[in-house]
């Protein structure tokens, strides 16, 4: 068992190599046939030539096991090498029916099919970019001492408090109790930062918006850190930039992202949505933020102090400055309970807005006095007995700190070149979707 990739990479003329993977197209001539067999390791396919009698049962689809001698591909092929089969065993056929033939099928096409959506070679590159993008932040947070923790999904209270919870299915019950399903595990890692000081988690969050919109899930993935010993927002917008860059493709995921893209026209808008999260960000106020869009936004609605910033002014904002923005000190009147204070008017928080996507980070410093807490929750029309919990961490060796979540599919989905969140989440759970 080895990925088609090495072969492909580190097969020499003359070896002997197994093939195991899918069919991806097959070409039956006379003397010869052509089939390319793929596992989604790689976006080039590795070319497989065979006699009729051999290829006799393959089609598109099938899953085989071959065994052959490694040769030079022809001179154009794109790899190097090919592999000449001596013997091949058909796993699993698949008939005339299946749906993925050897054509362009556009994302749209792919999403009717949740059980082979990721089965065509670019498909996959996408789930590649993921599991890159998790090895990446999990070094970038050991680097810098910032402990795994993980956090629960079932949770007694609404973290952002935006009423956007889906509660349990039996009557939102849960032995007597209710209980949701987690927006963010910020305050269970709150918790785990009062004792271990950096922690960070990657949990699927759950949100009840009726936003059917191409960069809203129900149920996403969110990077979350919390730090303690925090000097100022300044620090943490930082190290949050830092975690963003090091999730910028290389090596080998940044040539098959690239050599999944159909033109050099994509290819070229890829590598410039990379460079723009490599470059230099922009940081500036939410006040800062509305007068740019109200002195340059022709083409966008007037933003007004006090409201939140619509998706088209983010992505007006961050697209005519051509960087991410770091936008800081919101209205206190629309953020949750727990951030701190900036001003009379204003909390110490930021979003991180980029081009083509608008926010992909939201986080803060929080409220860190016991007093004002409890005062929060009252004026949000919280209990704080059954928050208690969670105010105990001001009771008891109360220390400063902040912390942020990064929609880790919003991340995919601007790295990866997709119009539509959709195709950056394993499976979809979106607004009235729930496909399989
Ligand atoms: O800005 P949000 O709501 O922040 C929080 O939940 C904080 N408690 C996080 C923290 O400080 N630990 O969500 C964080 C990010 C957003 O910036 C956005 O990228 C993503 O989560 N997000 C969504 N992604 C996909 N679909 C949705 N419905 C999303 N809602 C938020
Ligand atoms: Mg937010």
């Amino acid at each position: 068992m080895a990925a088609l990739r090495r072969i492909l990479q580190l097969a020499k003329p003359g070896e002997a190599a197994r093939a195991q993977g899918w069919v991806s197209s097959v070409r039956k001539m006379k003397k010869w046939a052509f089939a390319d067999i793929t596992d989604g390791s790689s976006v080039e396919p590795l070319s497989v030539i065979l006699t009729p009698d051999q290829a006799a049962k393959l089609s598109t689809g099938a899953c085989v096991d071959i065994r052959g001698q490694v040769k030079e591909s022809p001179k154009g092929a794109t790899q190097a090498v090919e592999l000449h089969a001596d013997s091949v065993k058909l796993l699993g056929e698949a008939d005339s029916t299946y749906p993925l033939q050897k054509k362009y099928h556009s994302r749209e096409f792919l999403r009717q099919f949740p059980q082979f959506r990721w089965k065509t070679r670019t498909a996959a590159q996408v789930l590649q970019y993921r599991s890159f993008a998790i090895k990446q932040l999990t070094d970038f947070f050991n680097e810098n001492d910032v402990v795994q923790v993980n956090s629960p999904i079932l949770t007694s209270s609404d973290c952002e408090g935006a009423g956007e919870v889906f509660g349990l299915e039996k009557s939102l019950d849960f032995f007597g109790k209710q209980a949701y399903l987690s927006v963010s595990s910020q305050l269970h890692l709150e918790v785990y930062c009062a004792a271990l000081a950096r922690v960070w988690n990657m949990t699927p969050a759950f949100r009840a918006e009726a936003s059917d919109t191409n960069r809203h899930l129900s149920e996403f993935w969110m990077v979350e850190a919390e730090l303690a010993f925090l000097d100022s927002l300044a620090e943490l917008t930082g190290f949050c930039e830092q975690m963003v860059k090091a999730t910028t493709p290389t090596g080998s995921i940044k040539h098959s992202i690239l050599a999944s893209k159909r033109d050099q026209e994509a290819r070229d808008r890829l590598e410039q949505r990379w460079d723009t999260l490599a470059g230099k960000w922009t940081t500036m106020t939410y006040t800062d933020a509305v007068d740019f869009i109200n002195a340059h936004g022709t083409k966008v609605s007037t933003a007004k102090w006090g409201d939140g910033l619509s998706s088209e002014q983010e992505k007006f904002l961050a697209g005519t400055l051509g960087t991410p923005v770091v936008v800081t000190d919101y209205p206190t009147e629309i953020k949750p309970f727990y951030m701190k204070a900036s001003s009379s008017q204003t909390v110490a928080c930021f979003d991180i807005l980029i081009p083509d996507v608008g926010e992909l980070v939201g986080g803060s410093m929080r409220e860190d006095n016991y007093e004002k807490l409890l005062a929060n929750l009252e004026k949000y029309d919280m209990n704080p007995e059954s928050m208690s919990w969670y105010t105990d961490l001001r009771k008891y060796g109360s220390f400063p700190h902040g912390g942020y979540g990064l929609g880790f599919e919003r991340l995919v989905m601007y790295t990866c070149g997709l119009d539509n969140i959709r195709d950056a989440t394993g499976f979809i759970r979106g607004f009235g979707q729930l496909p399989c």
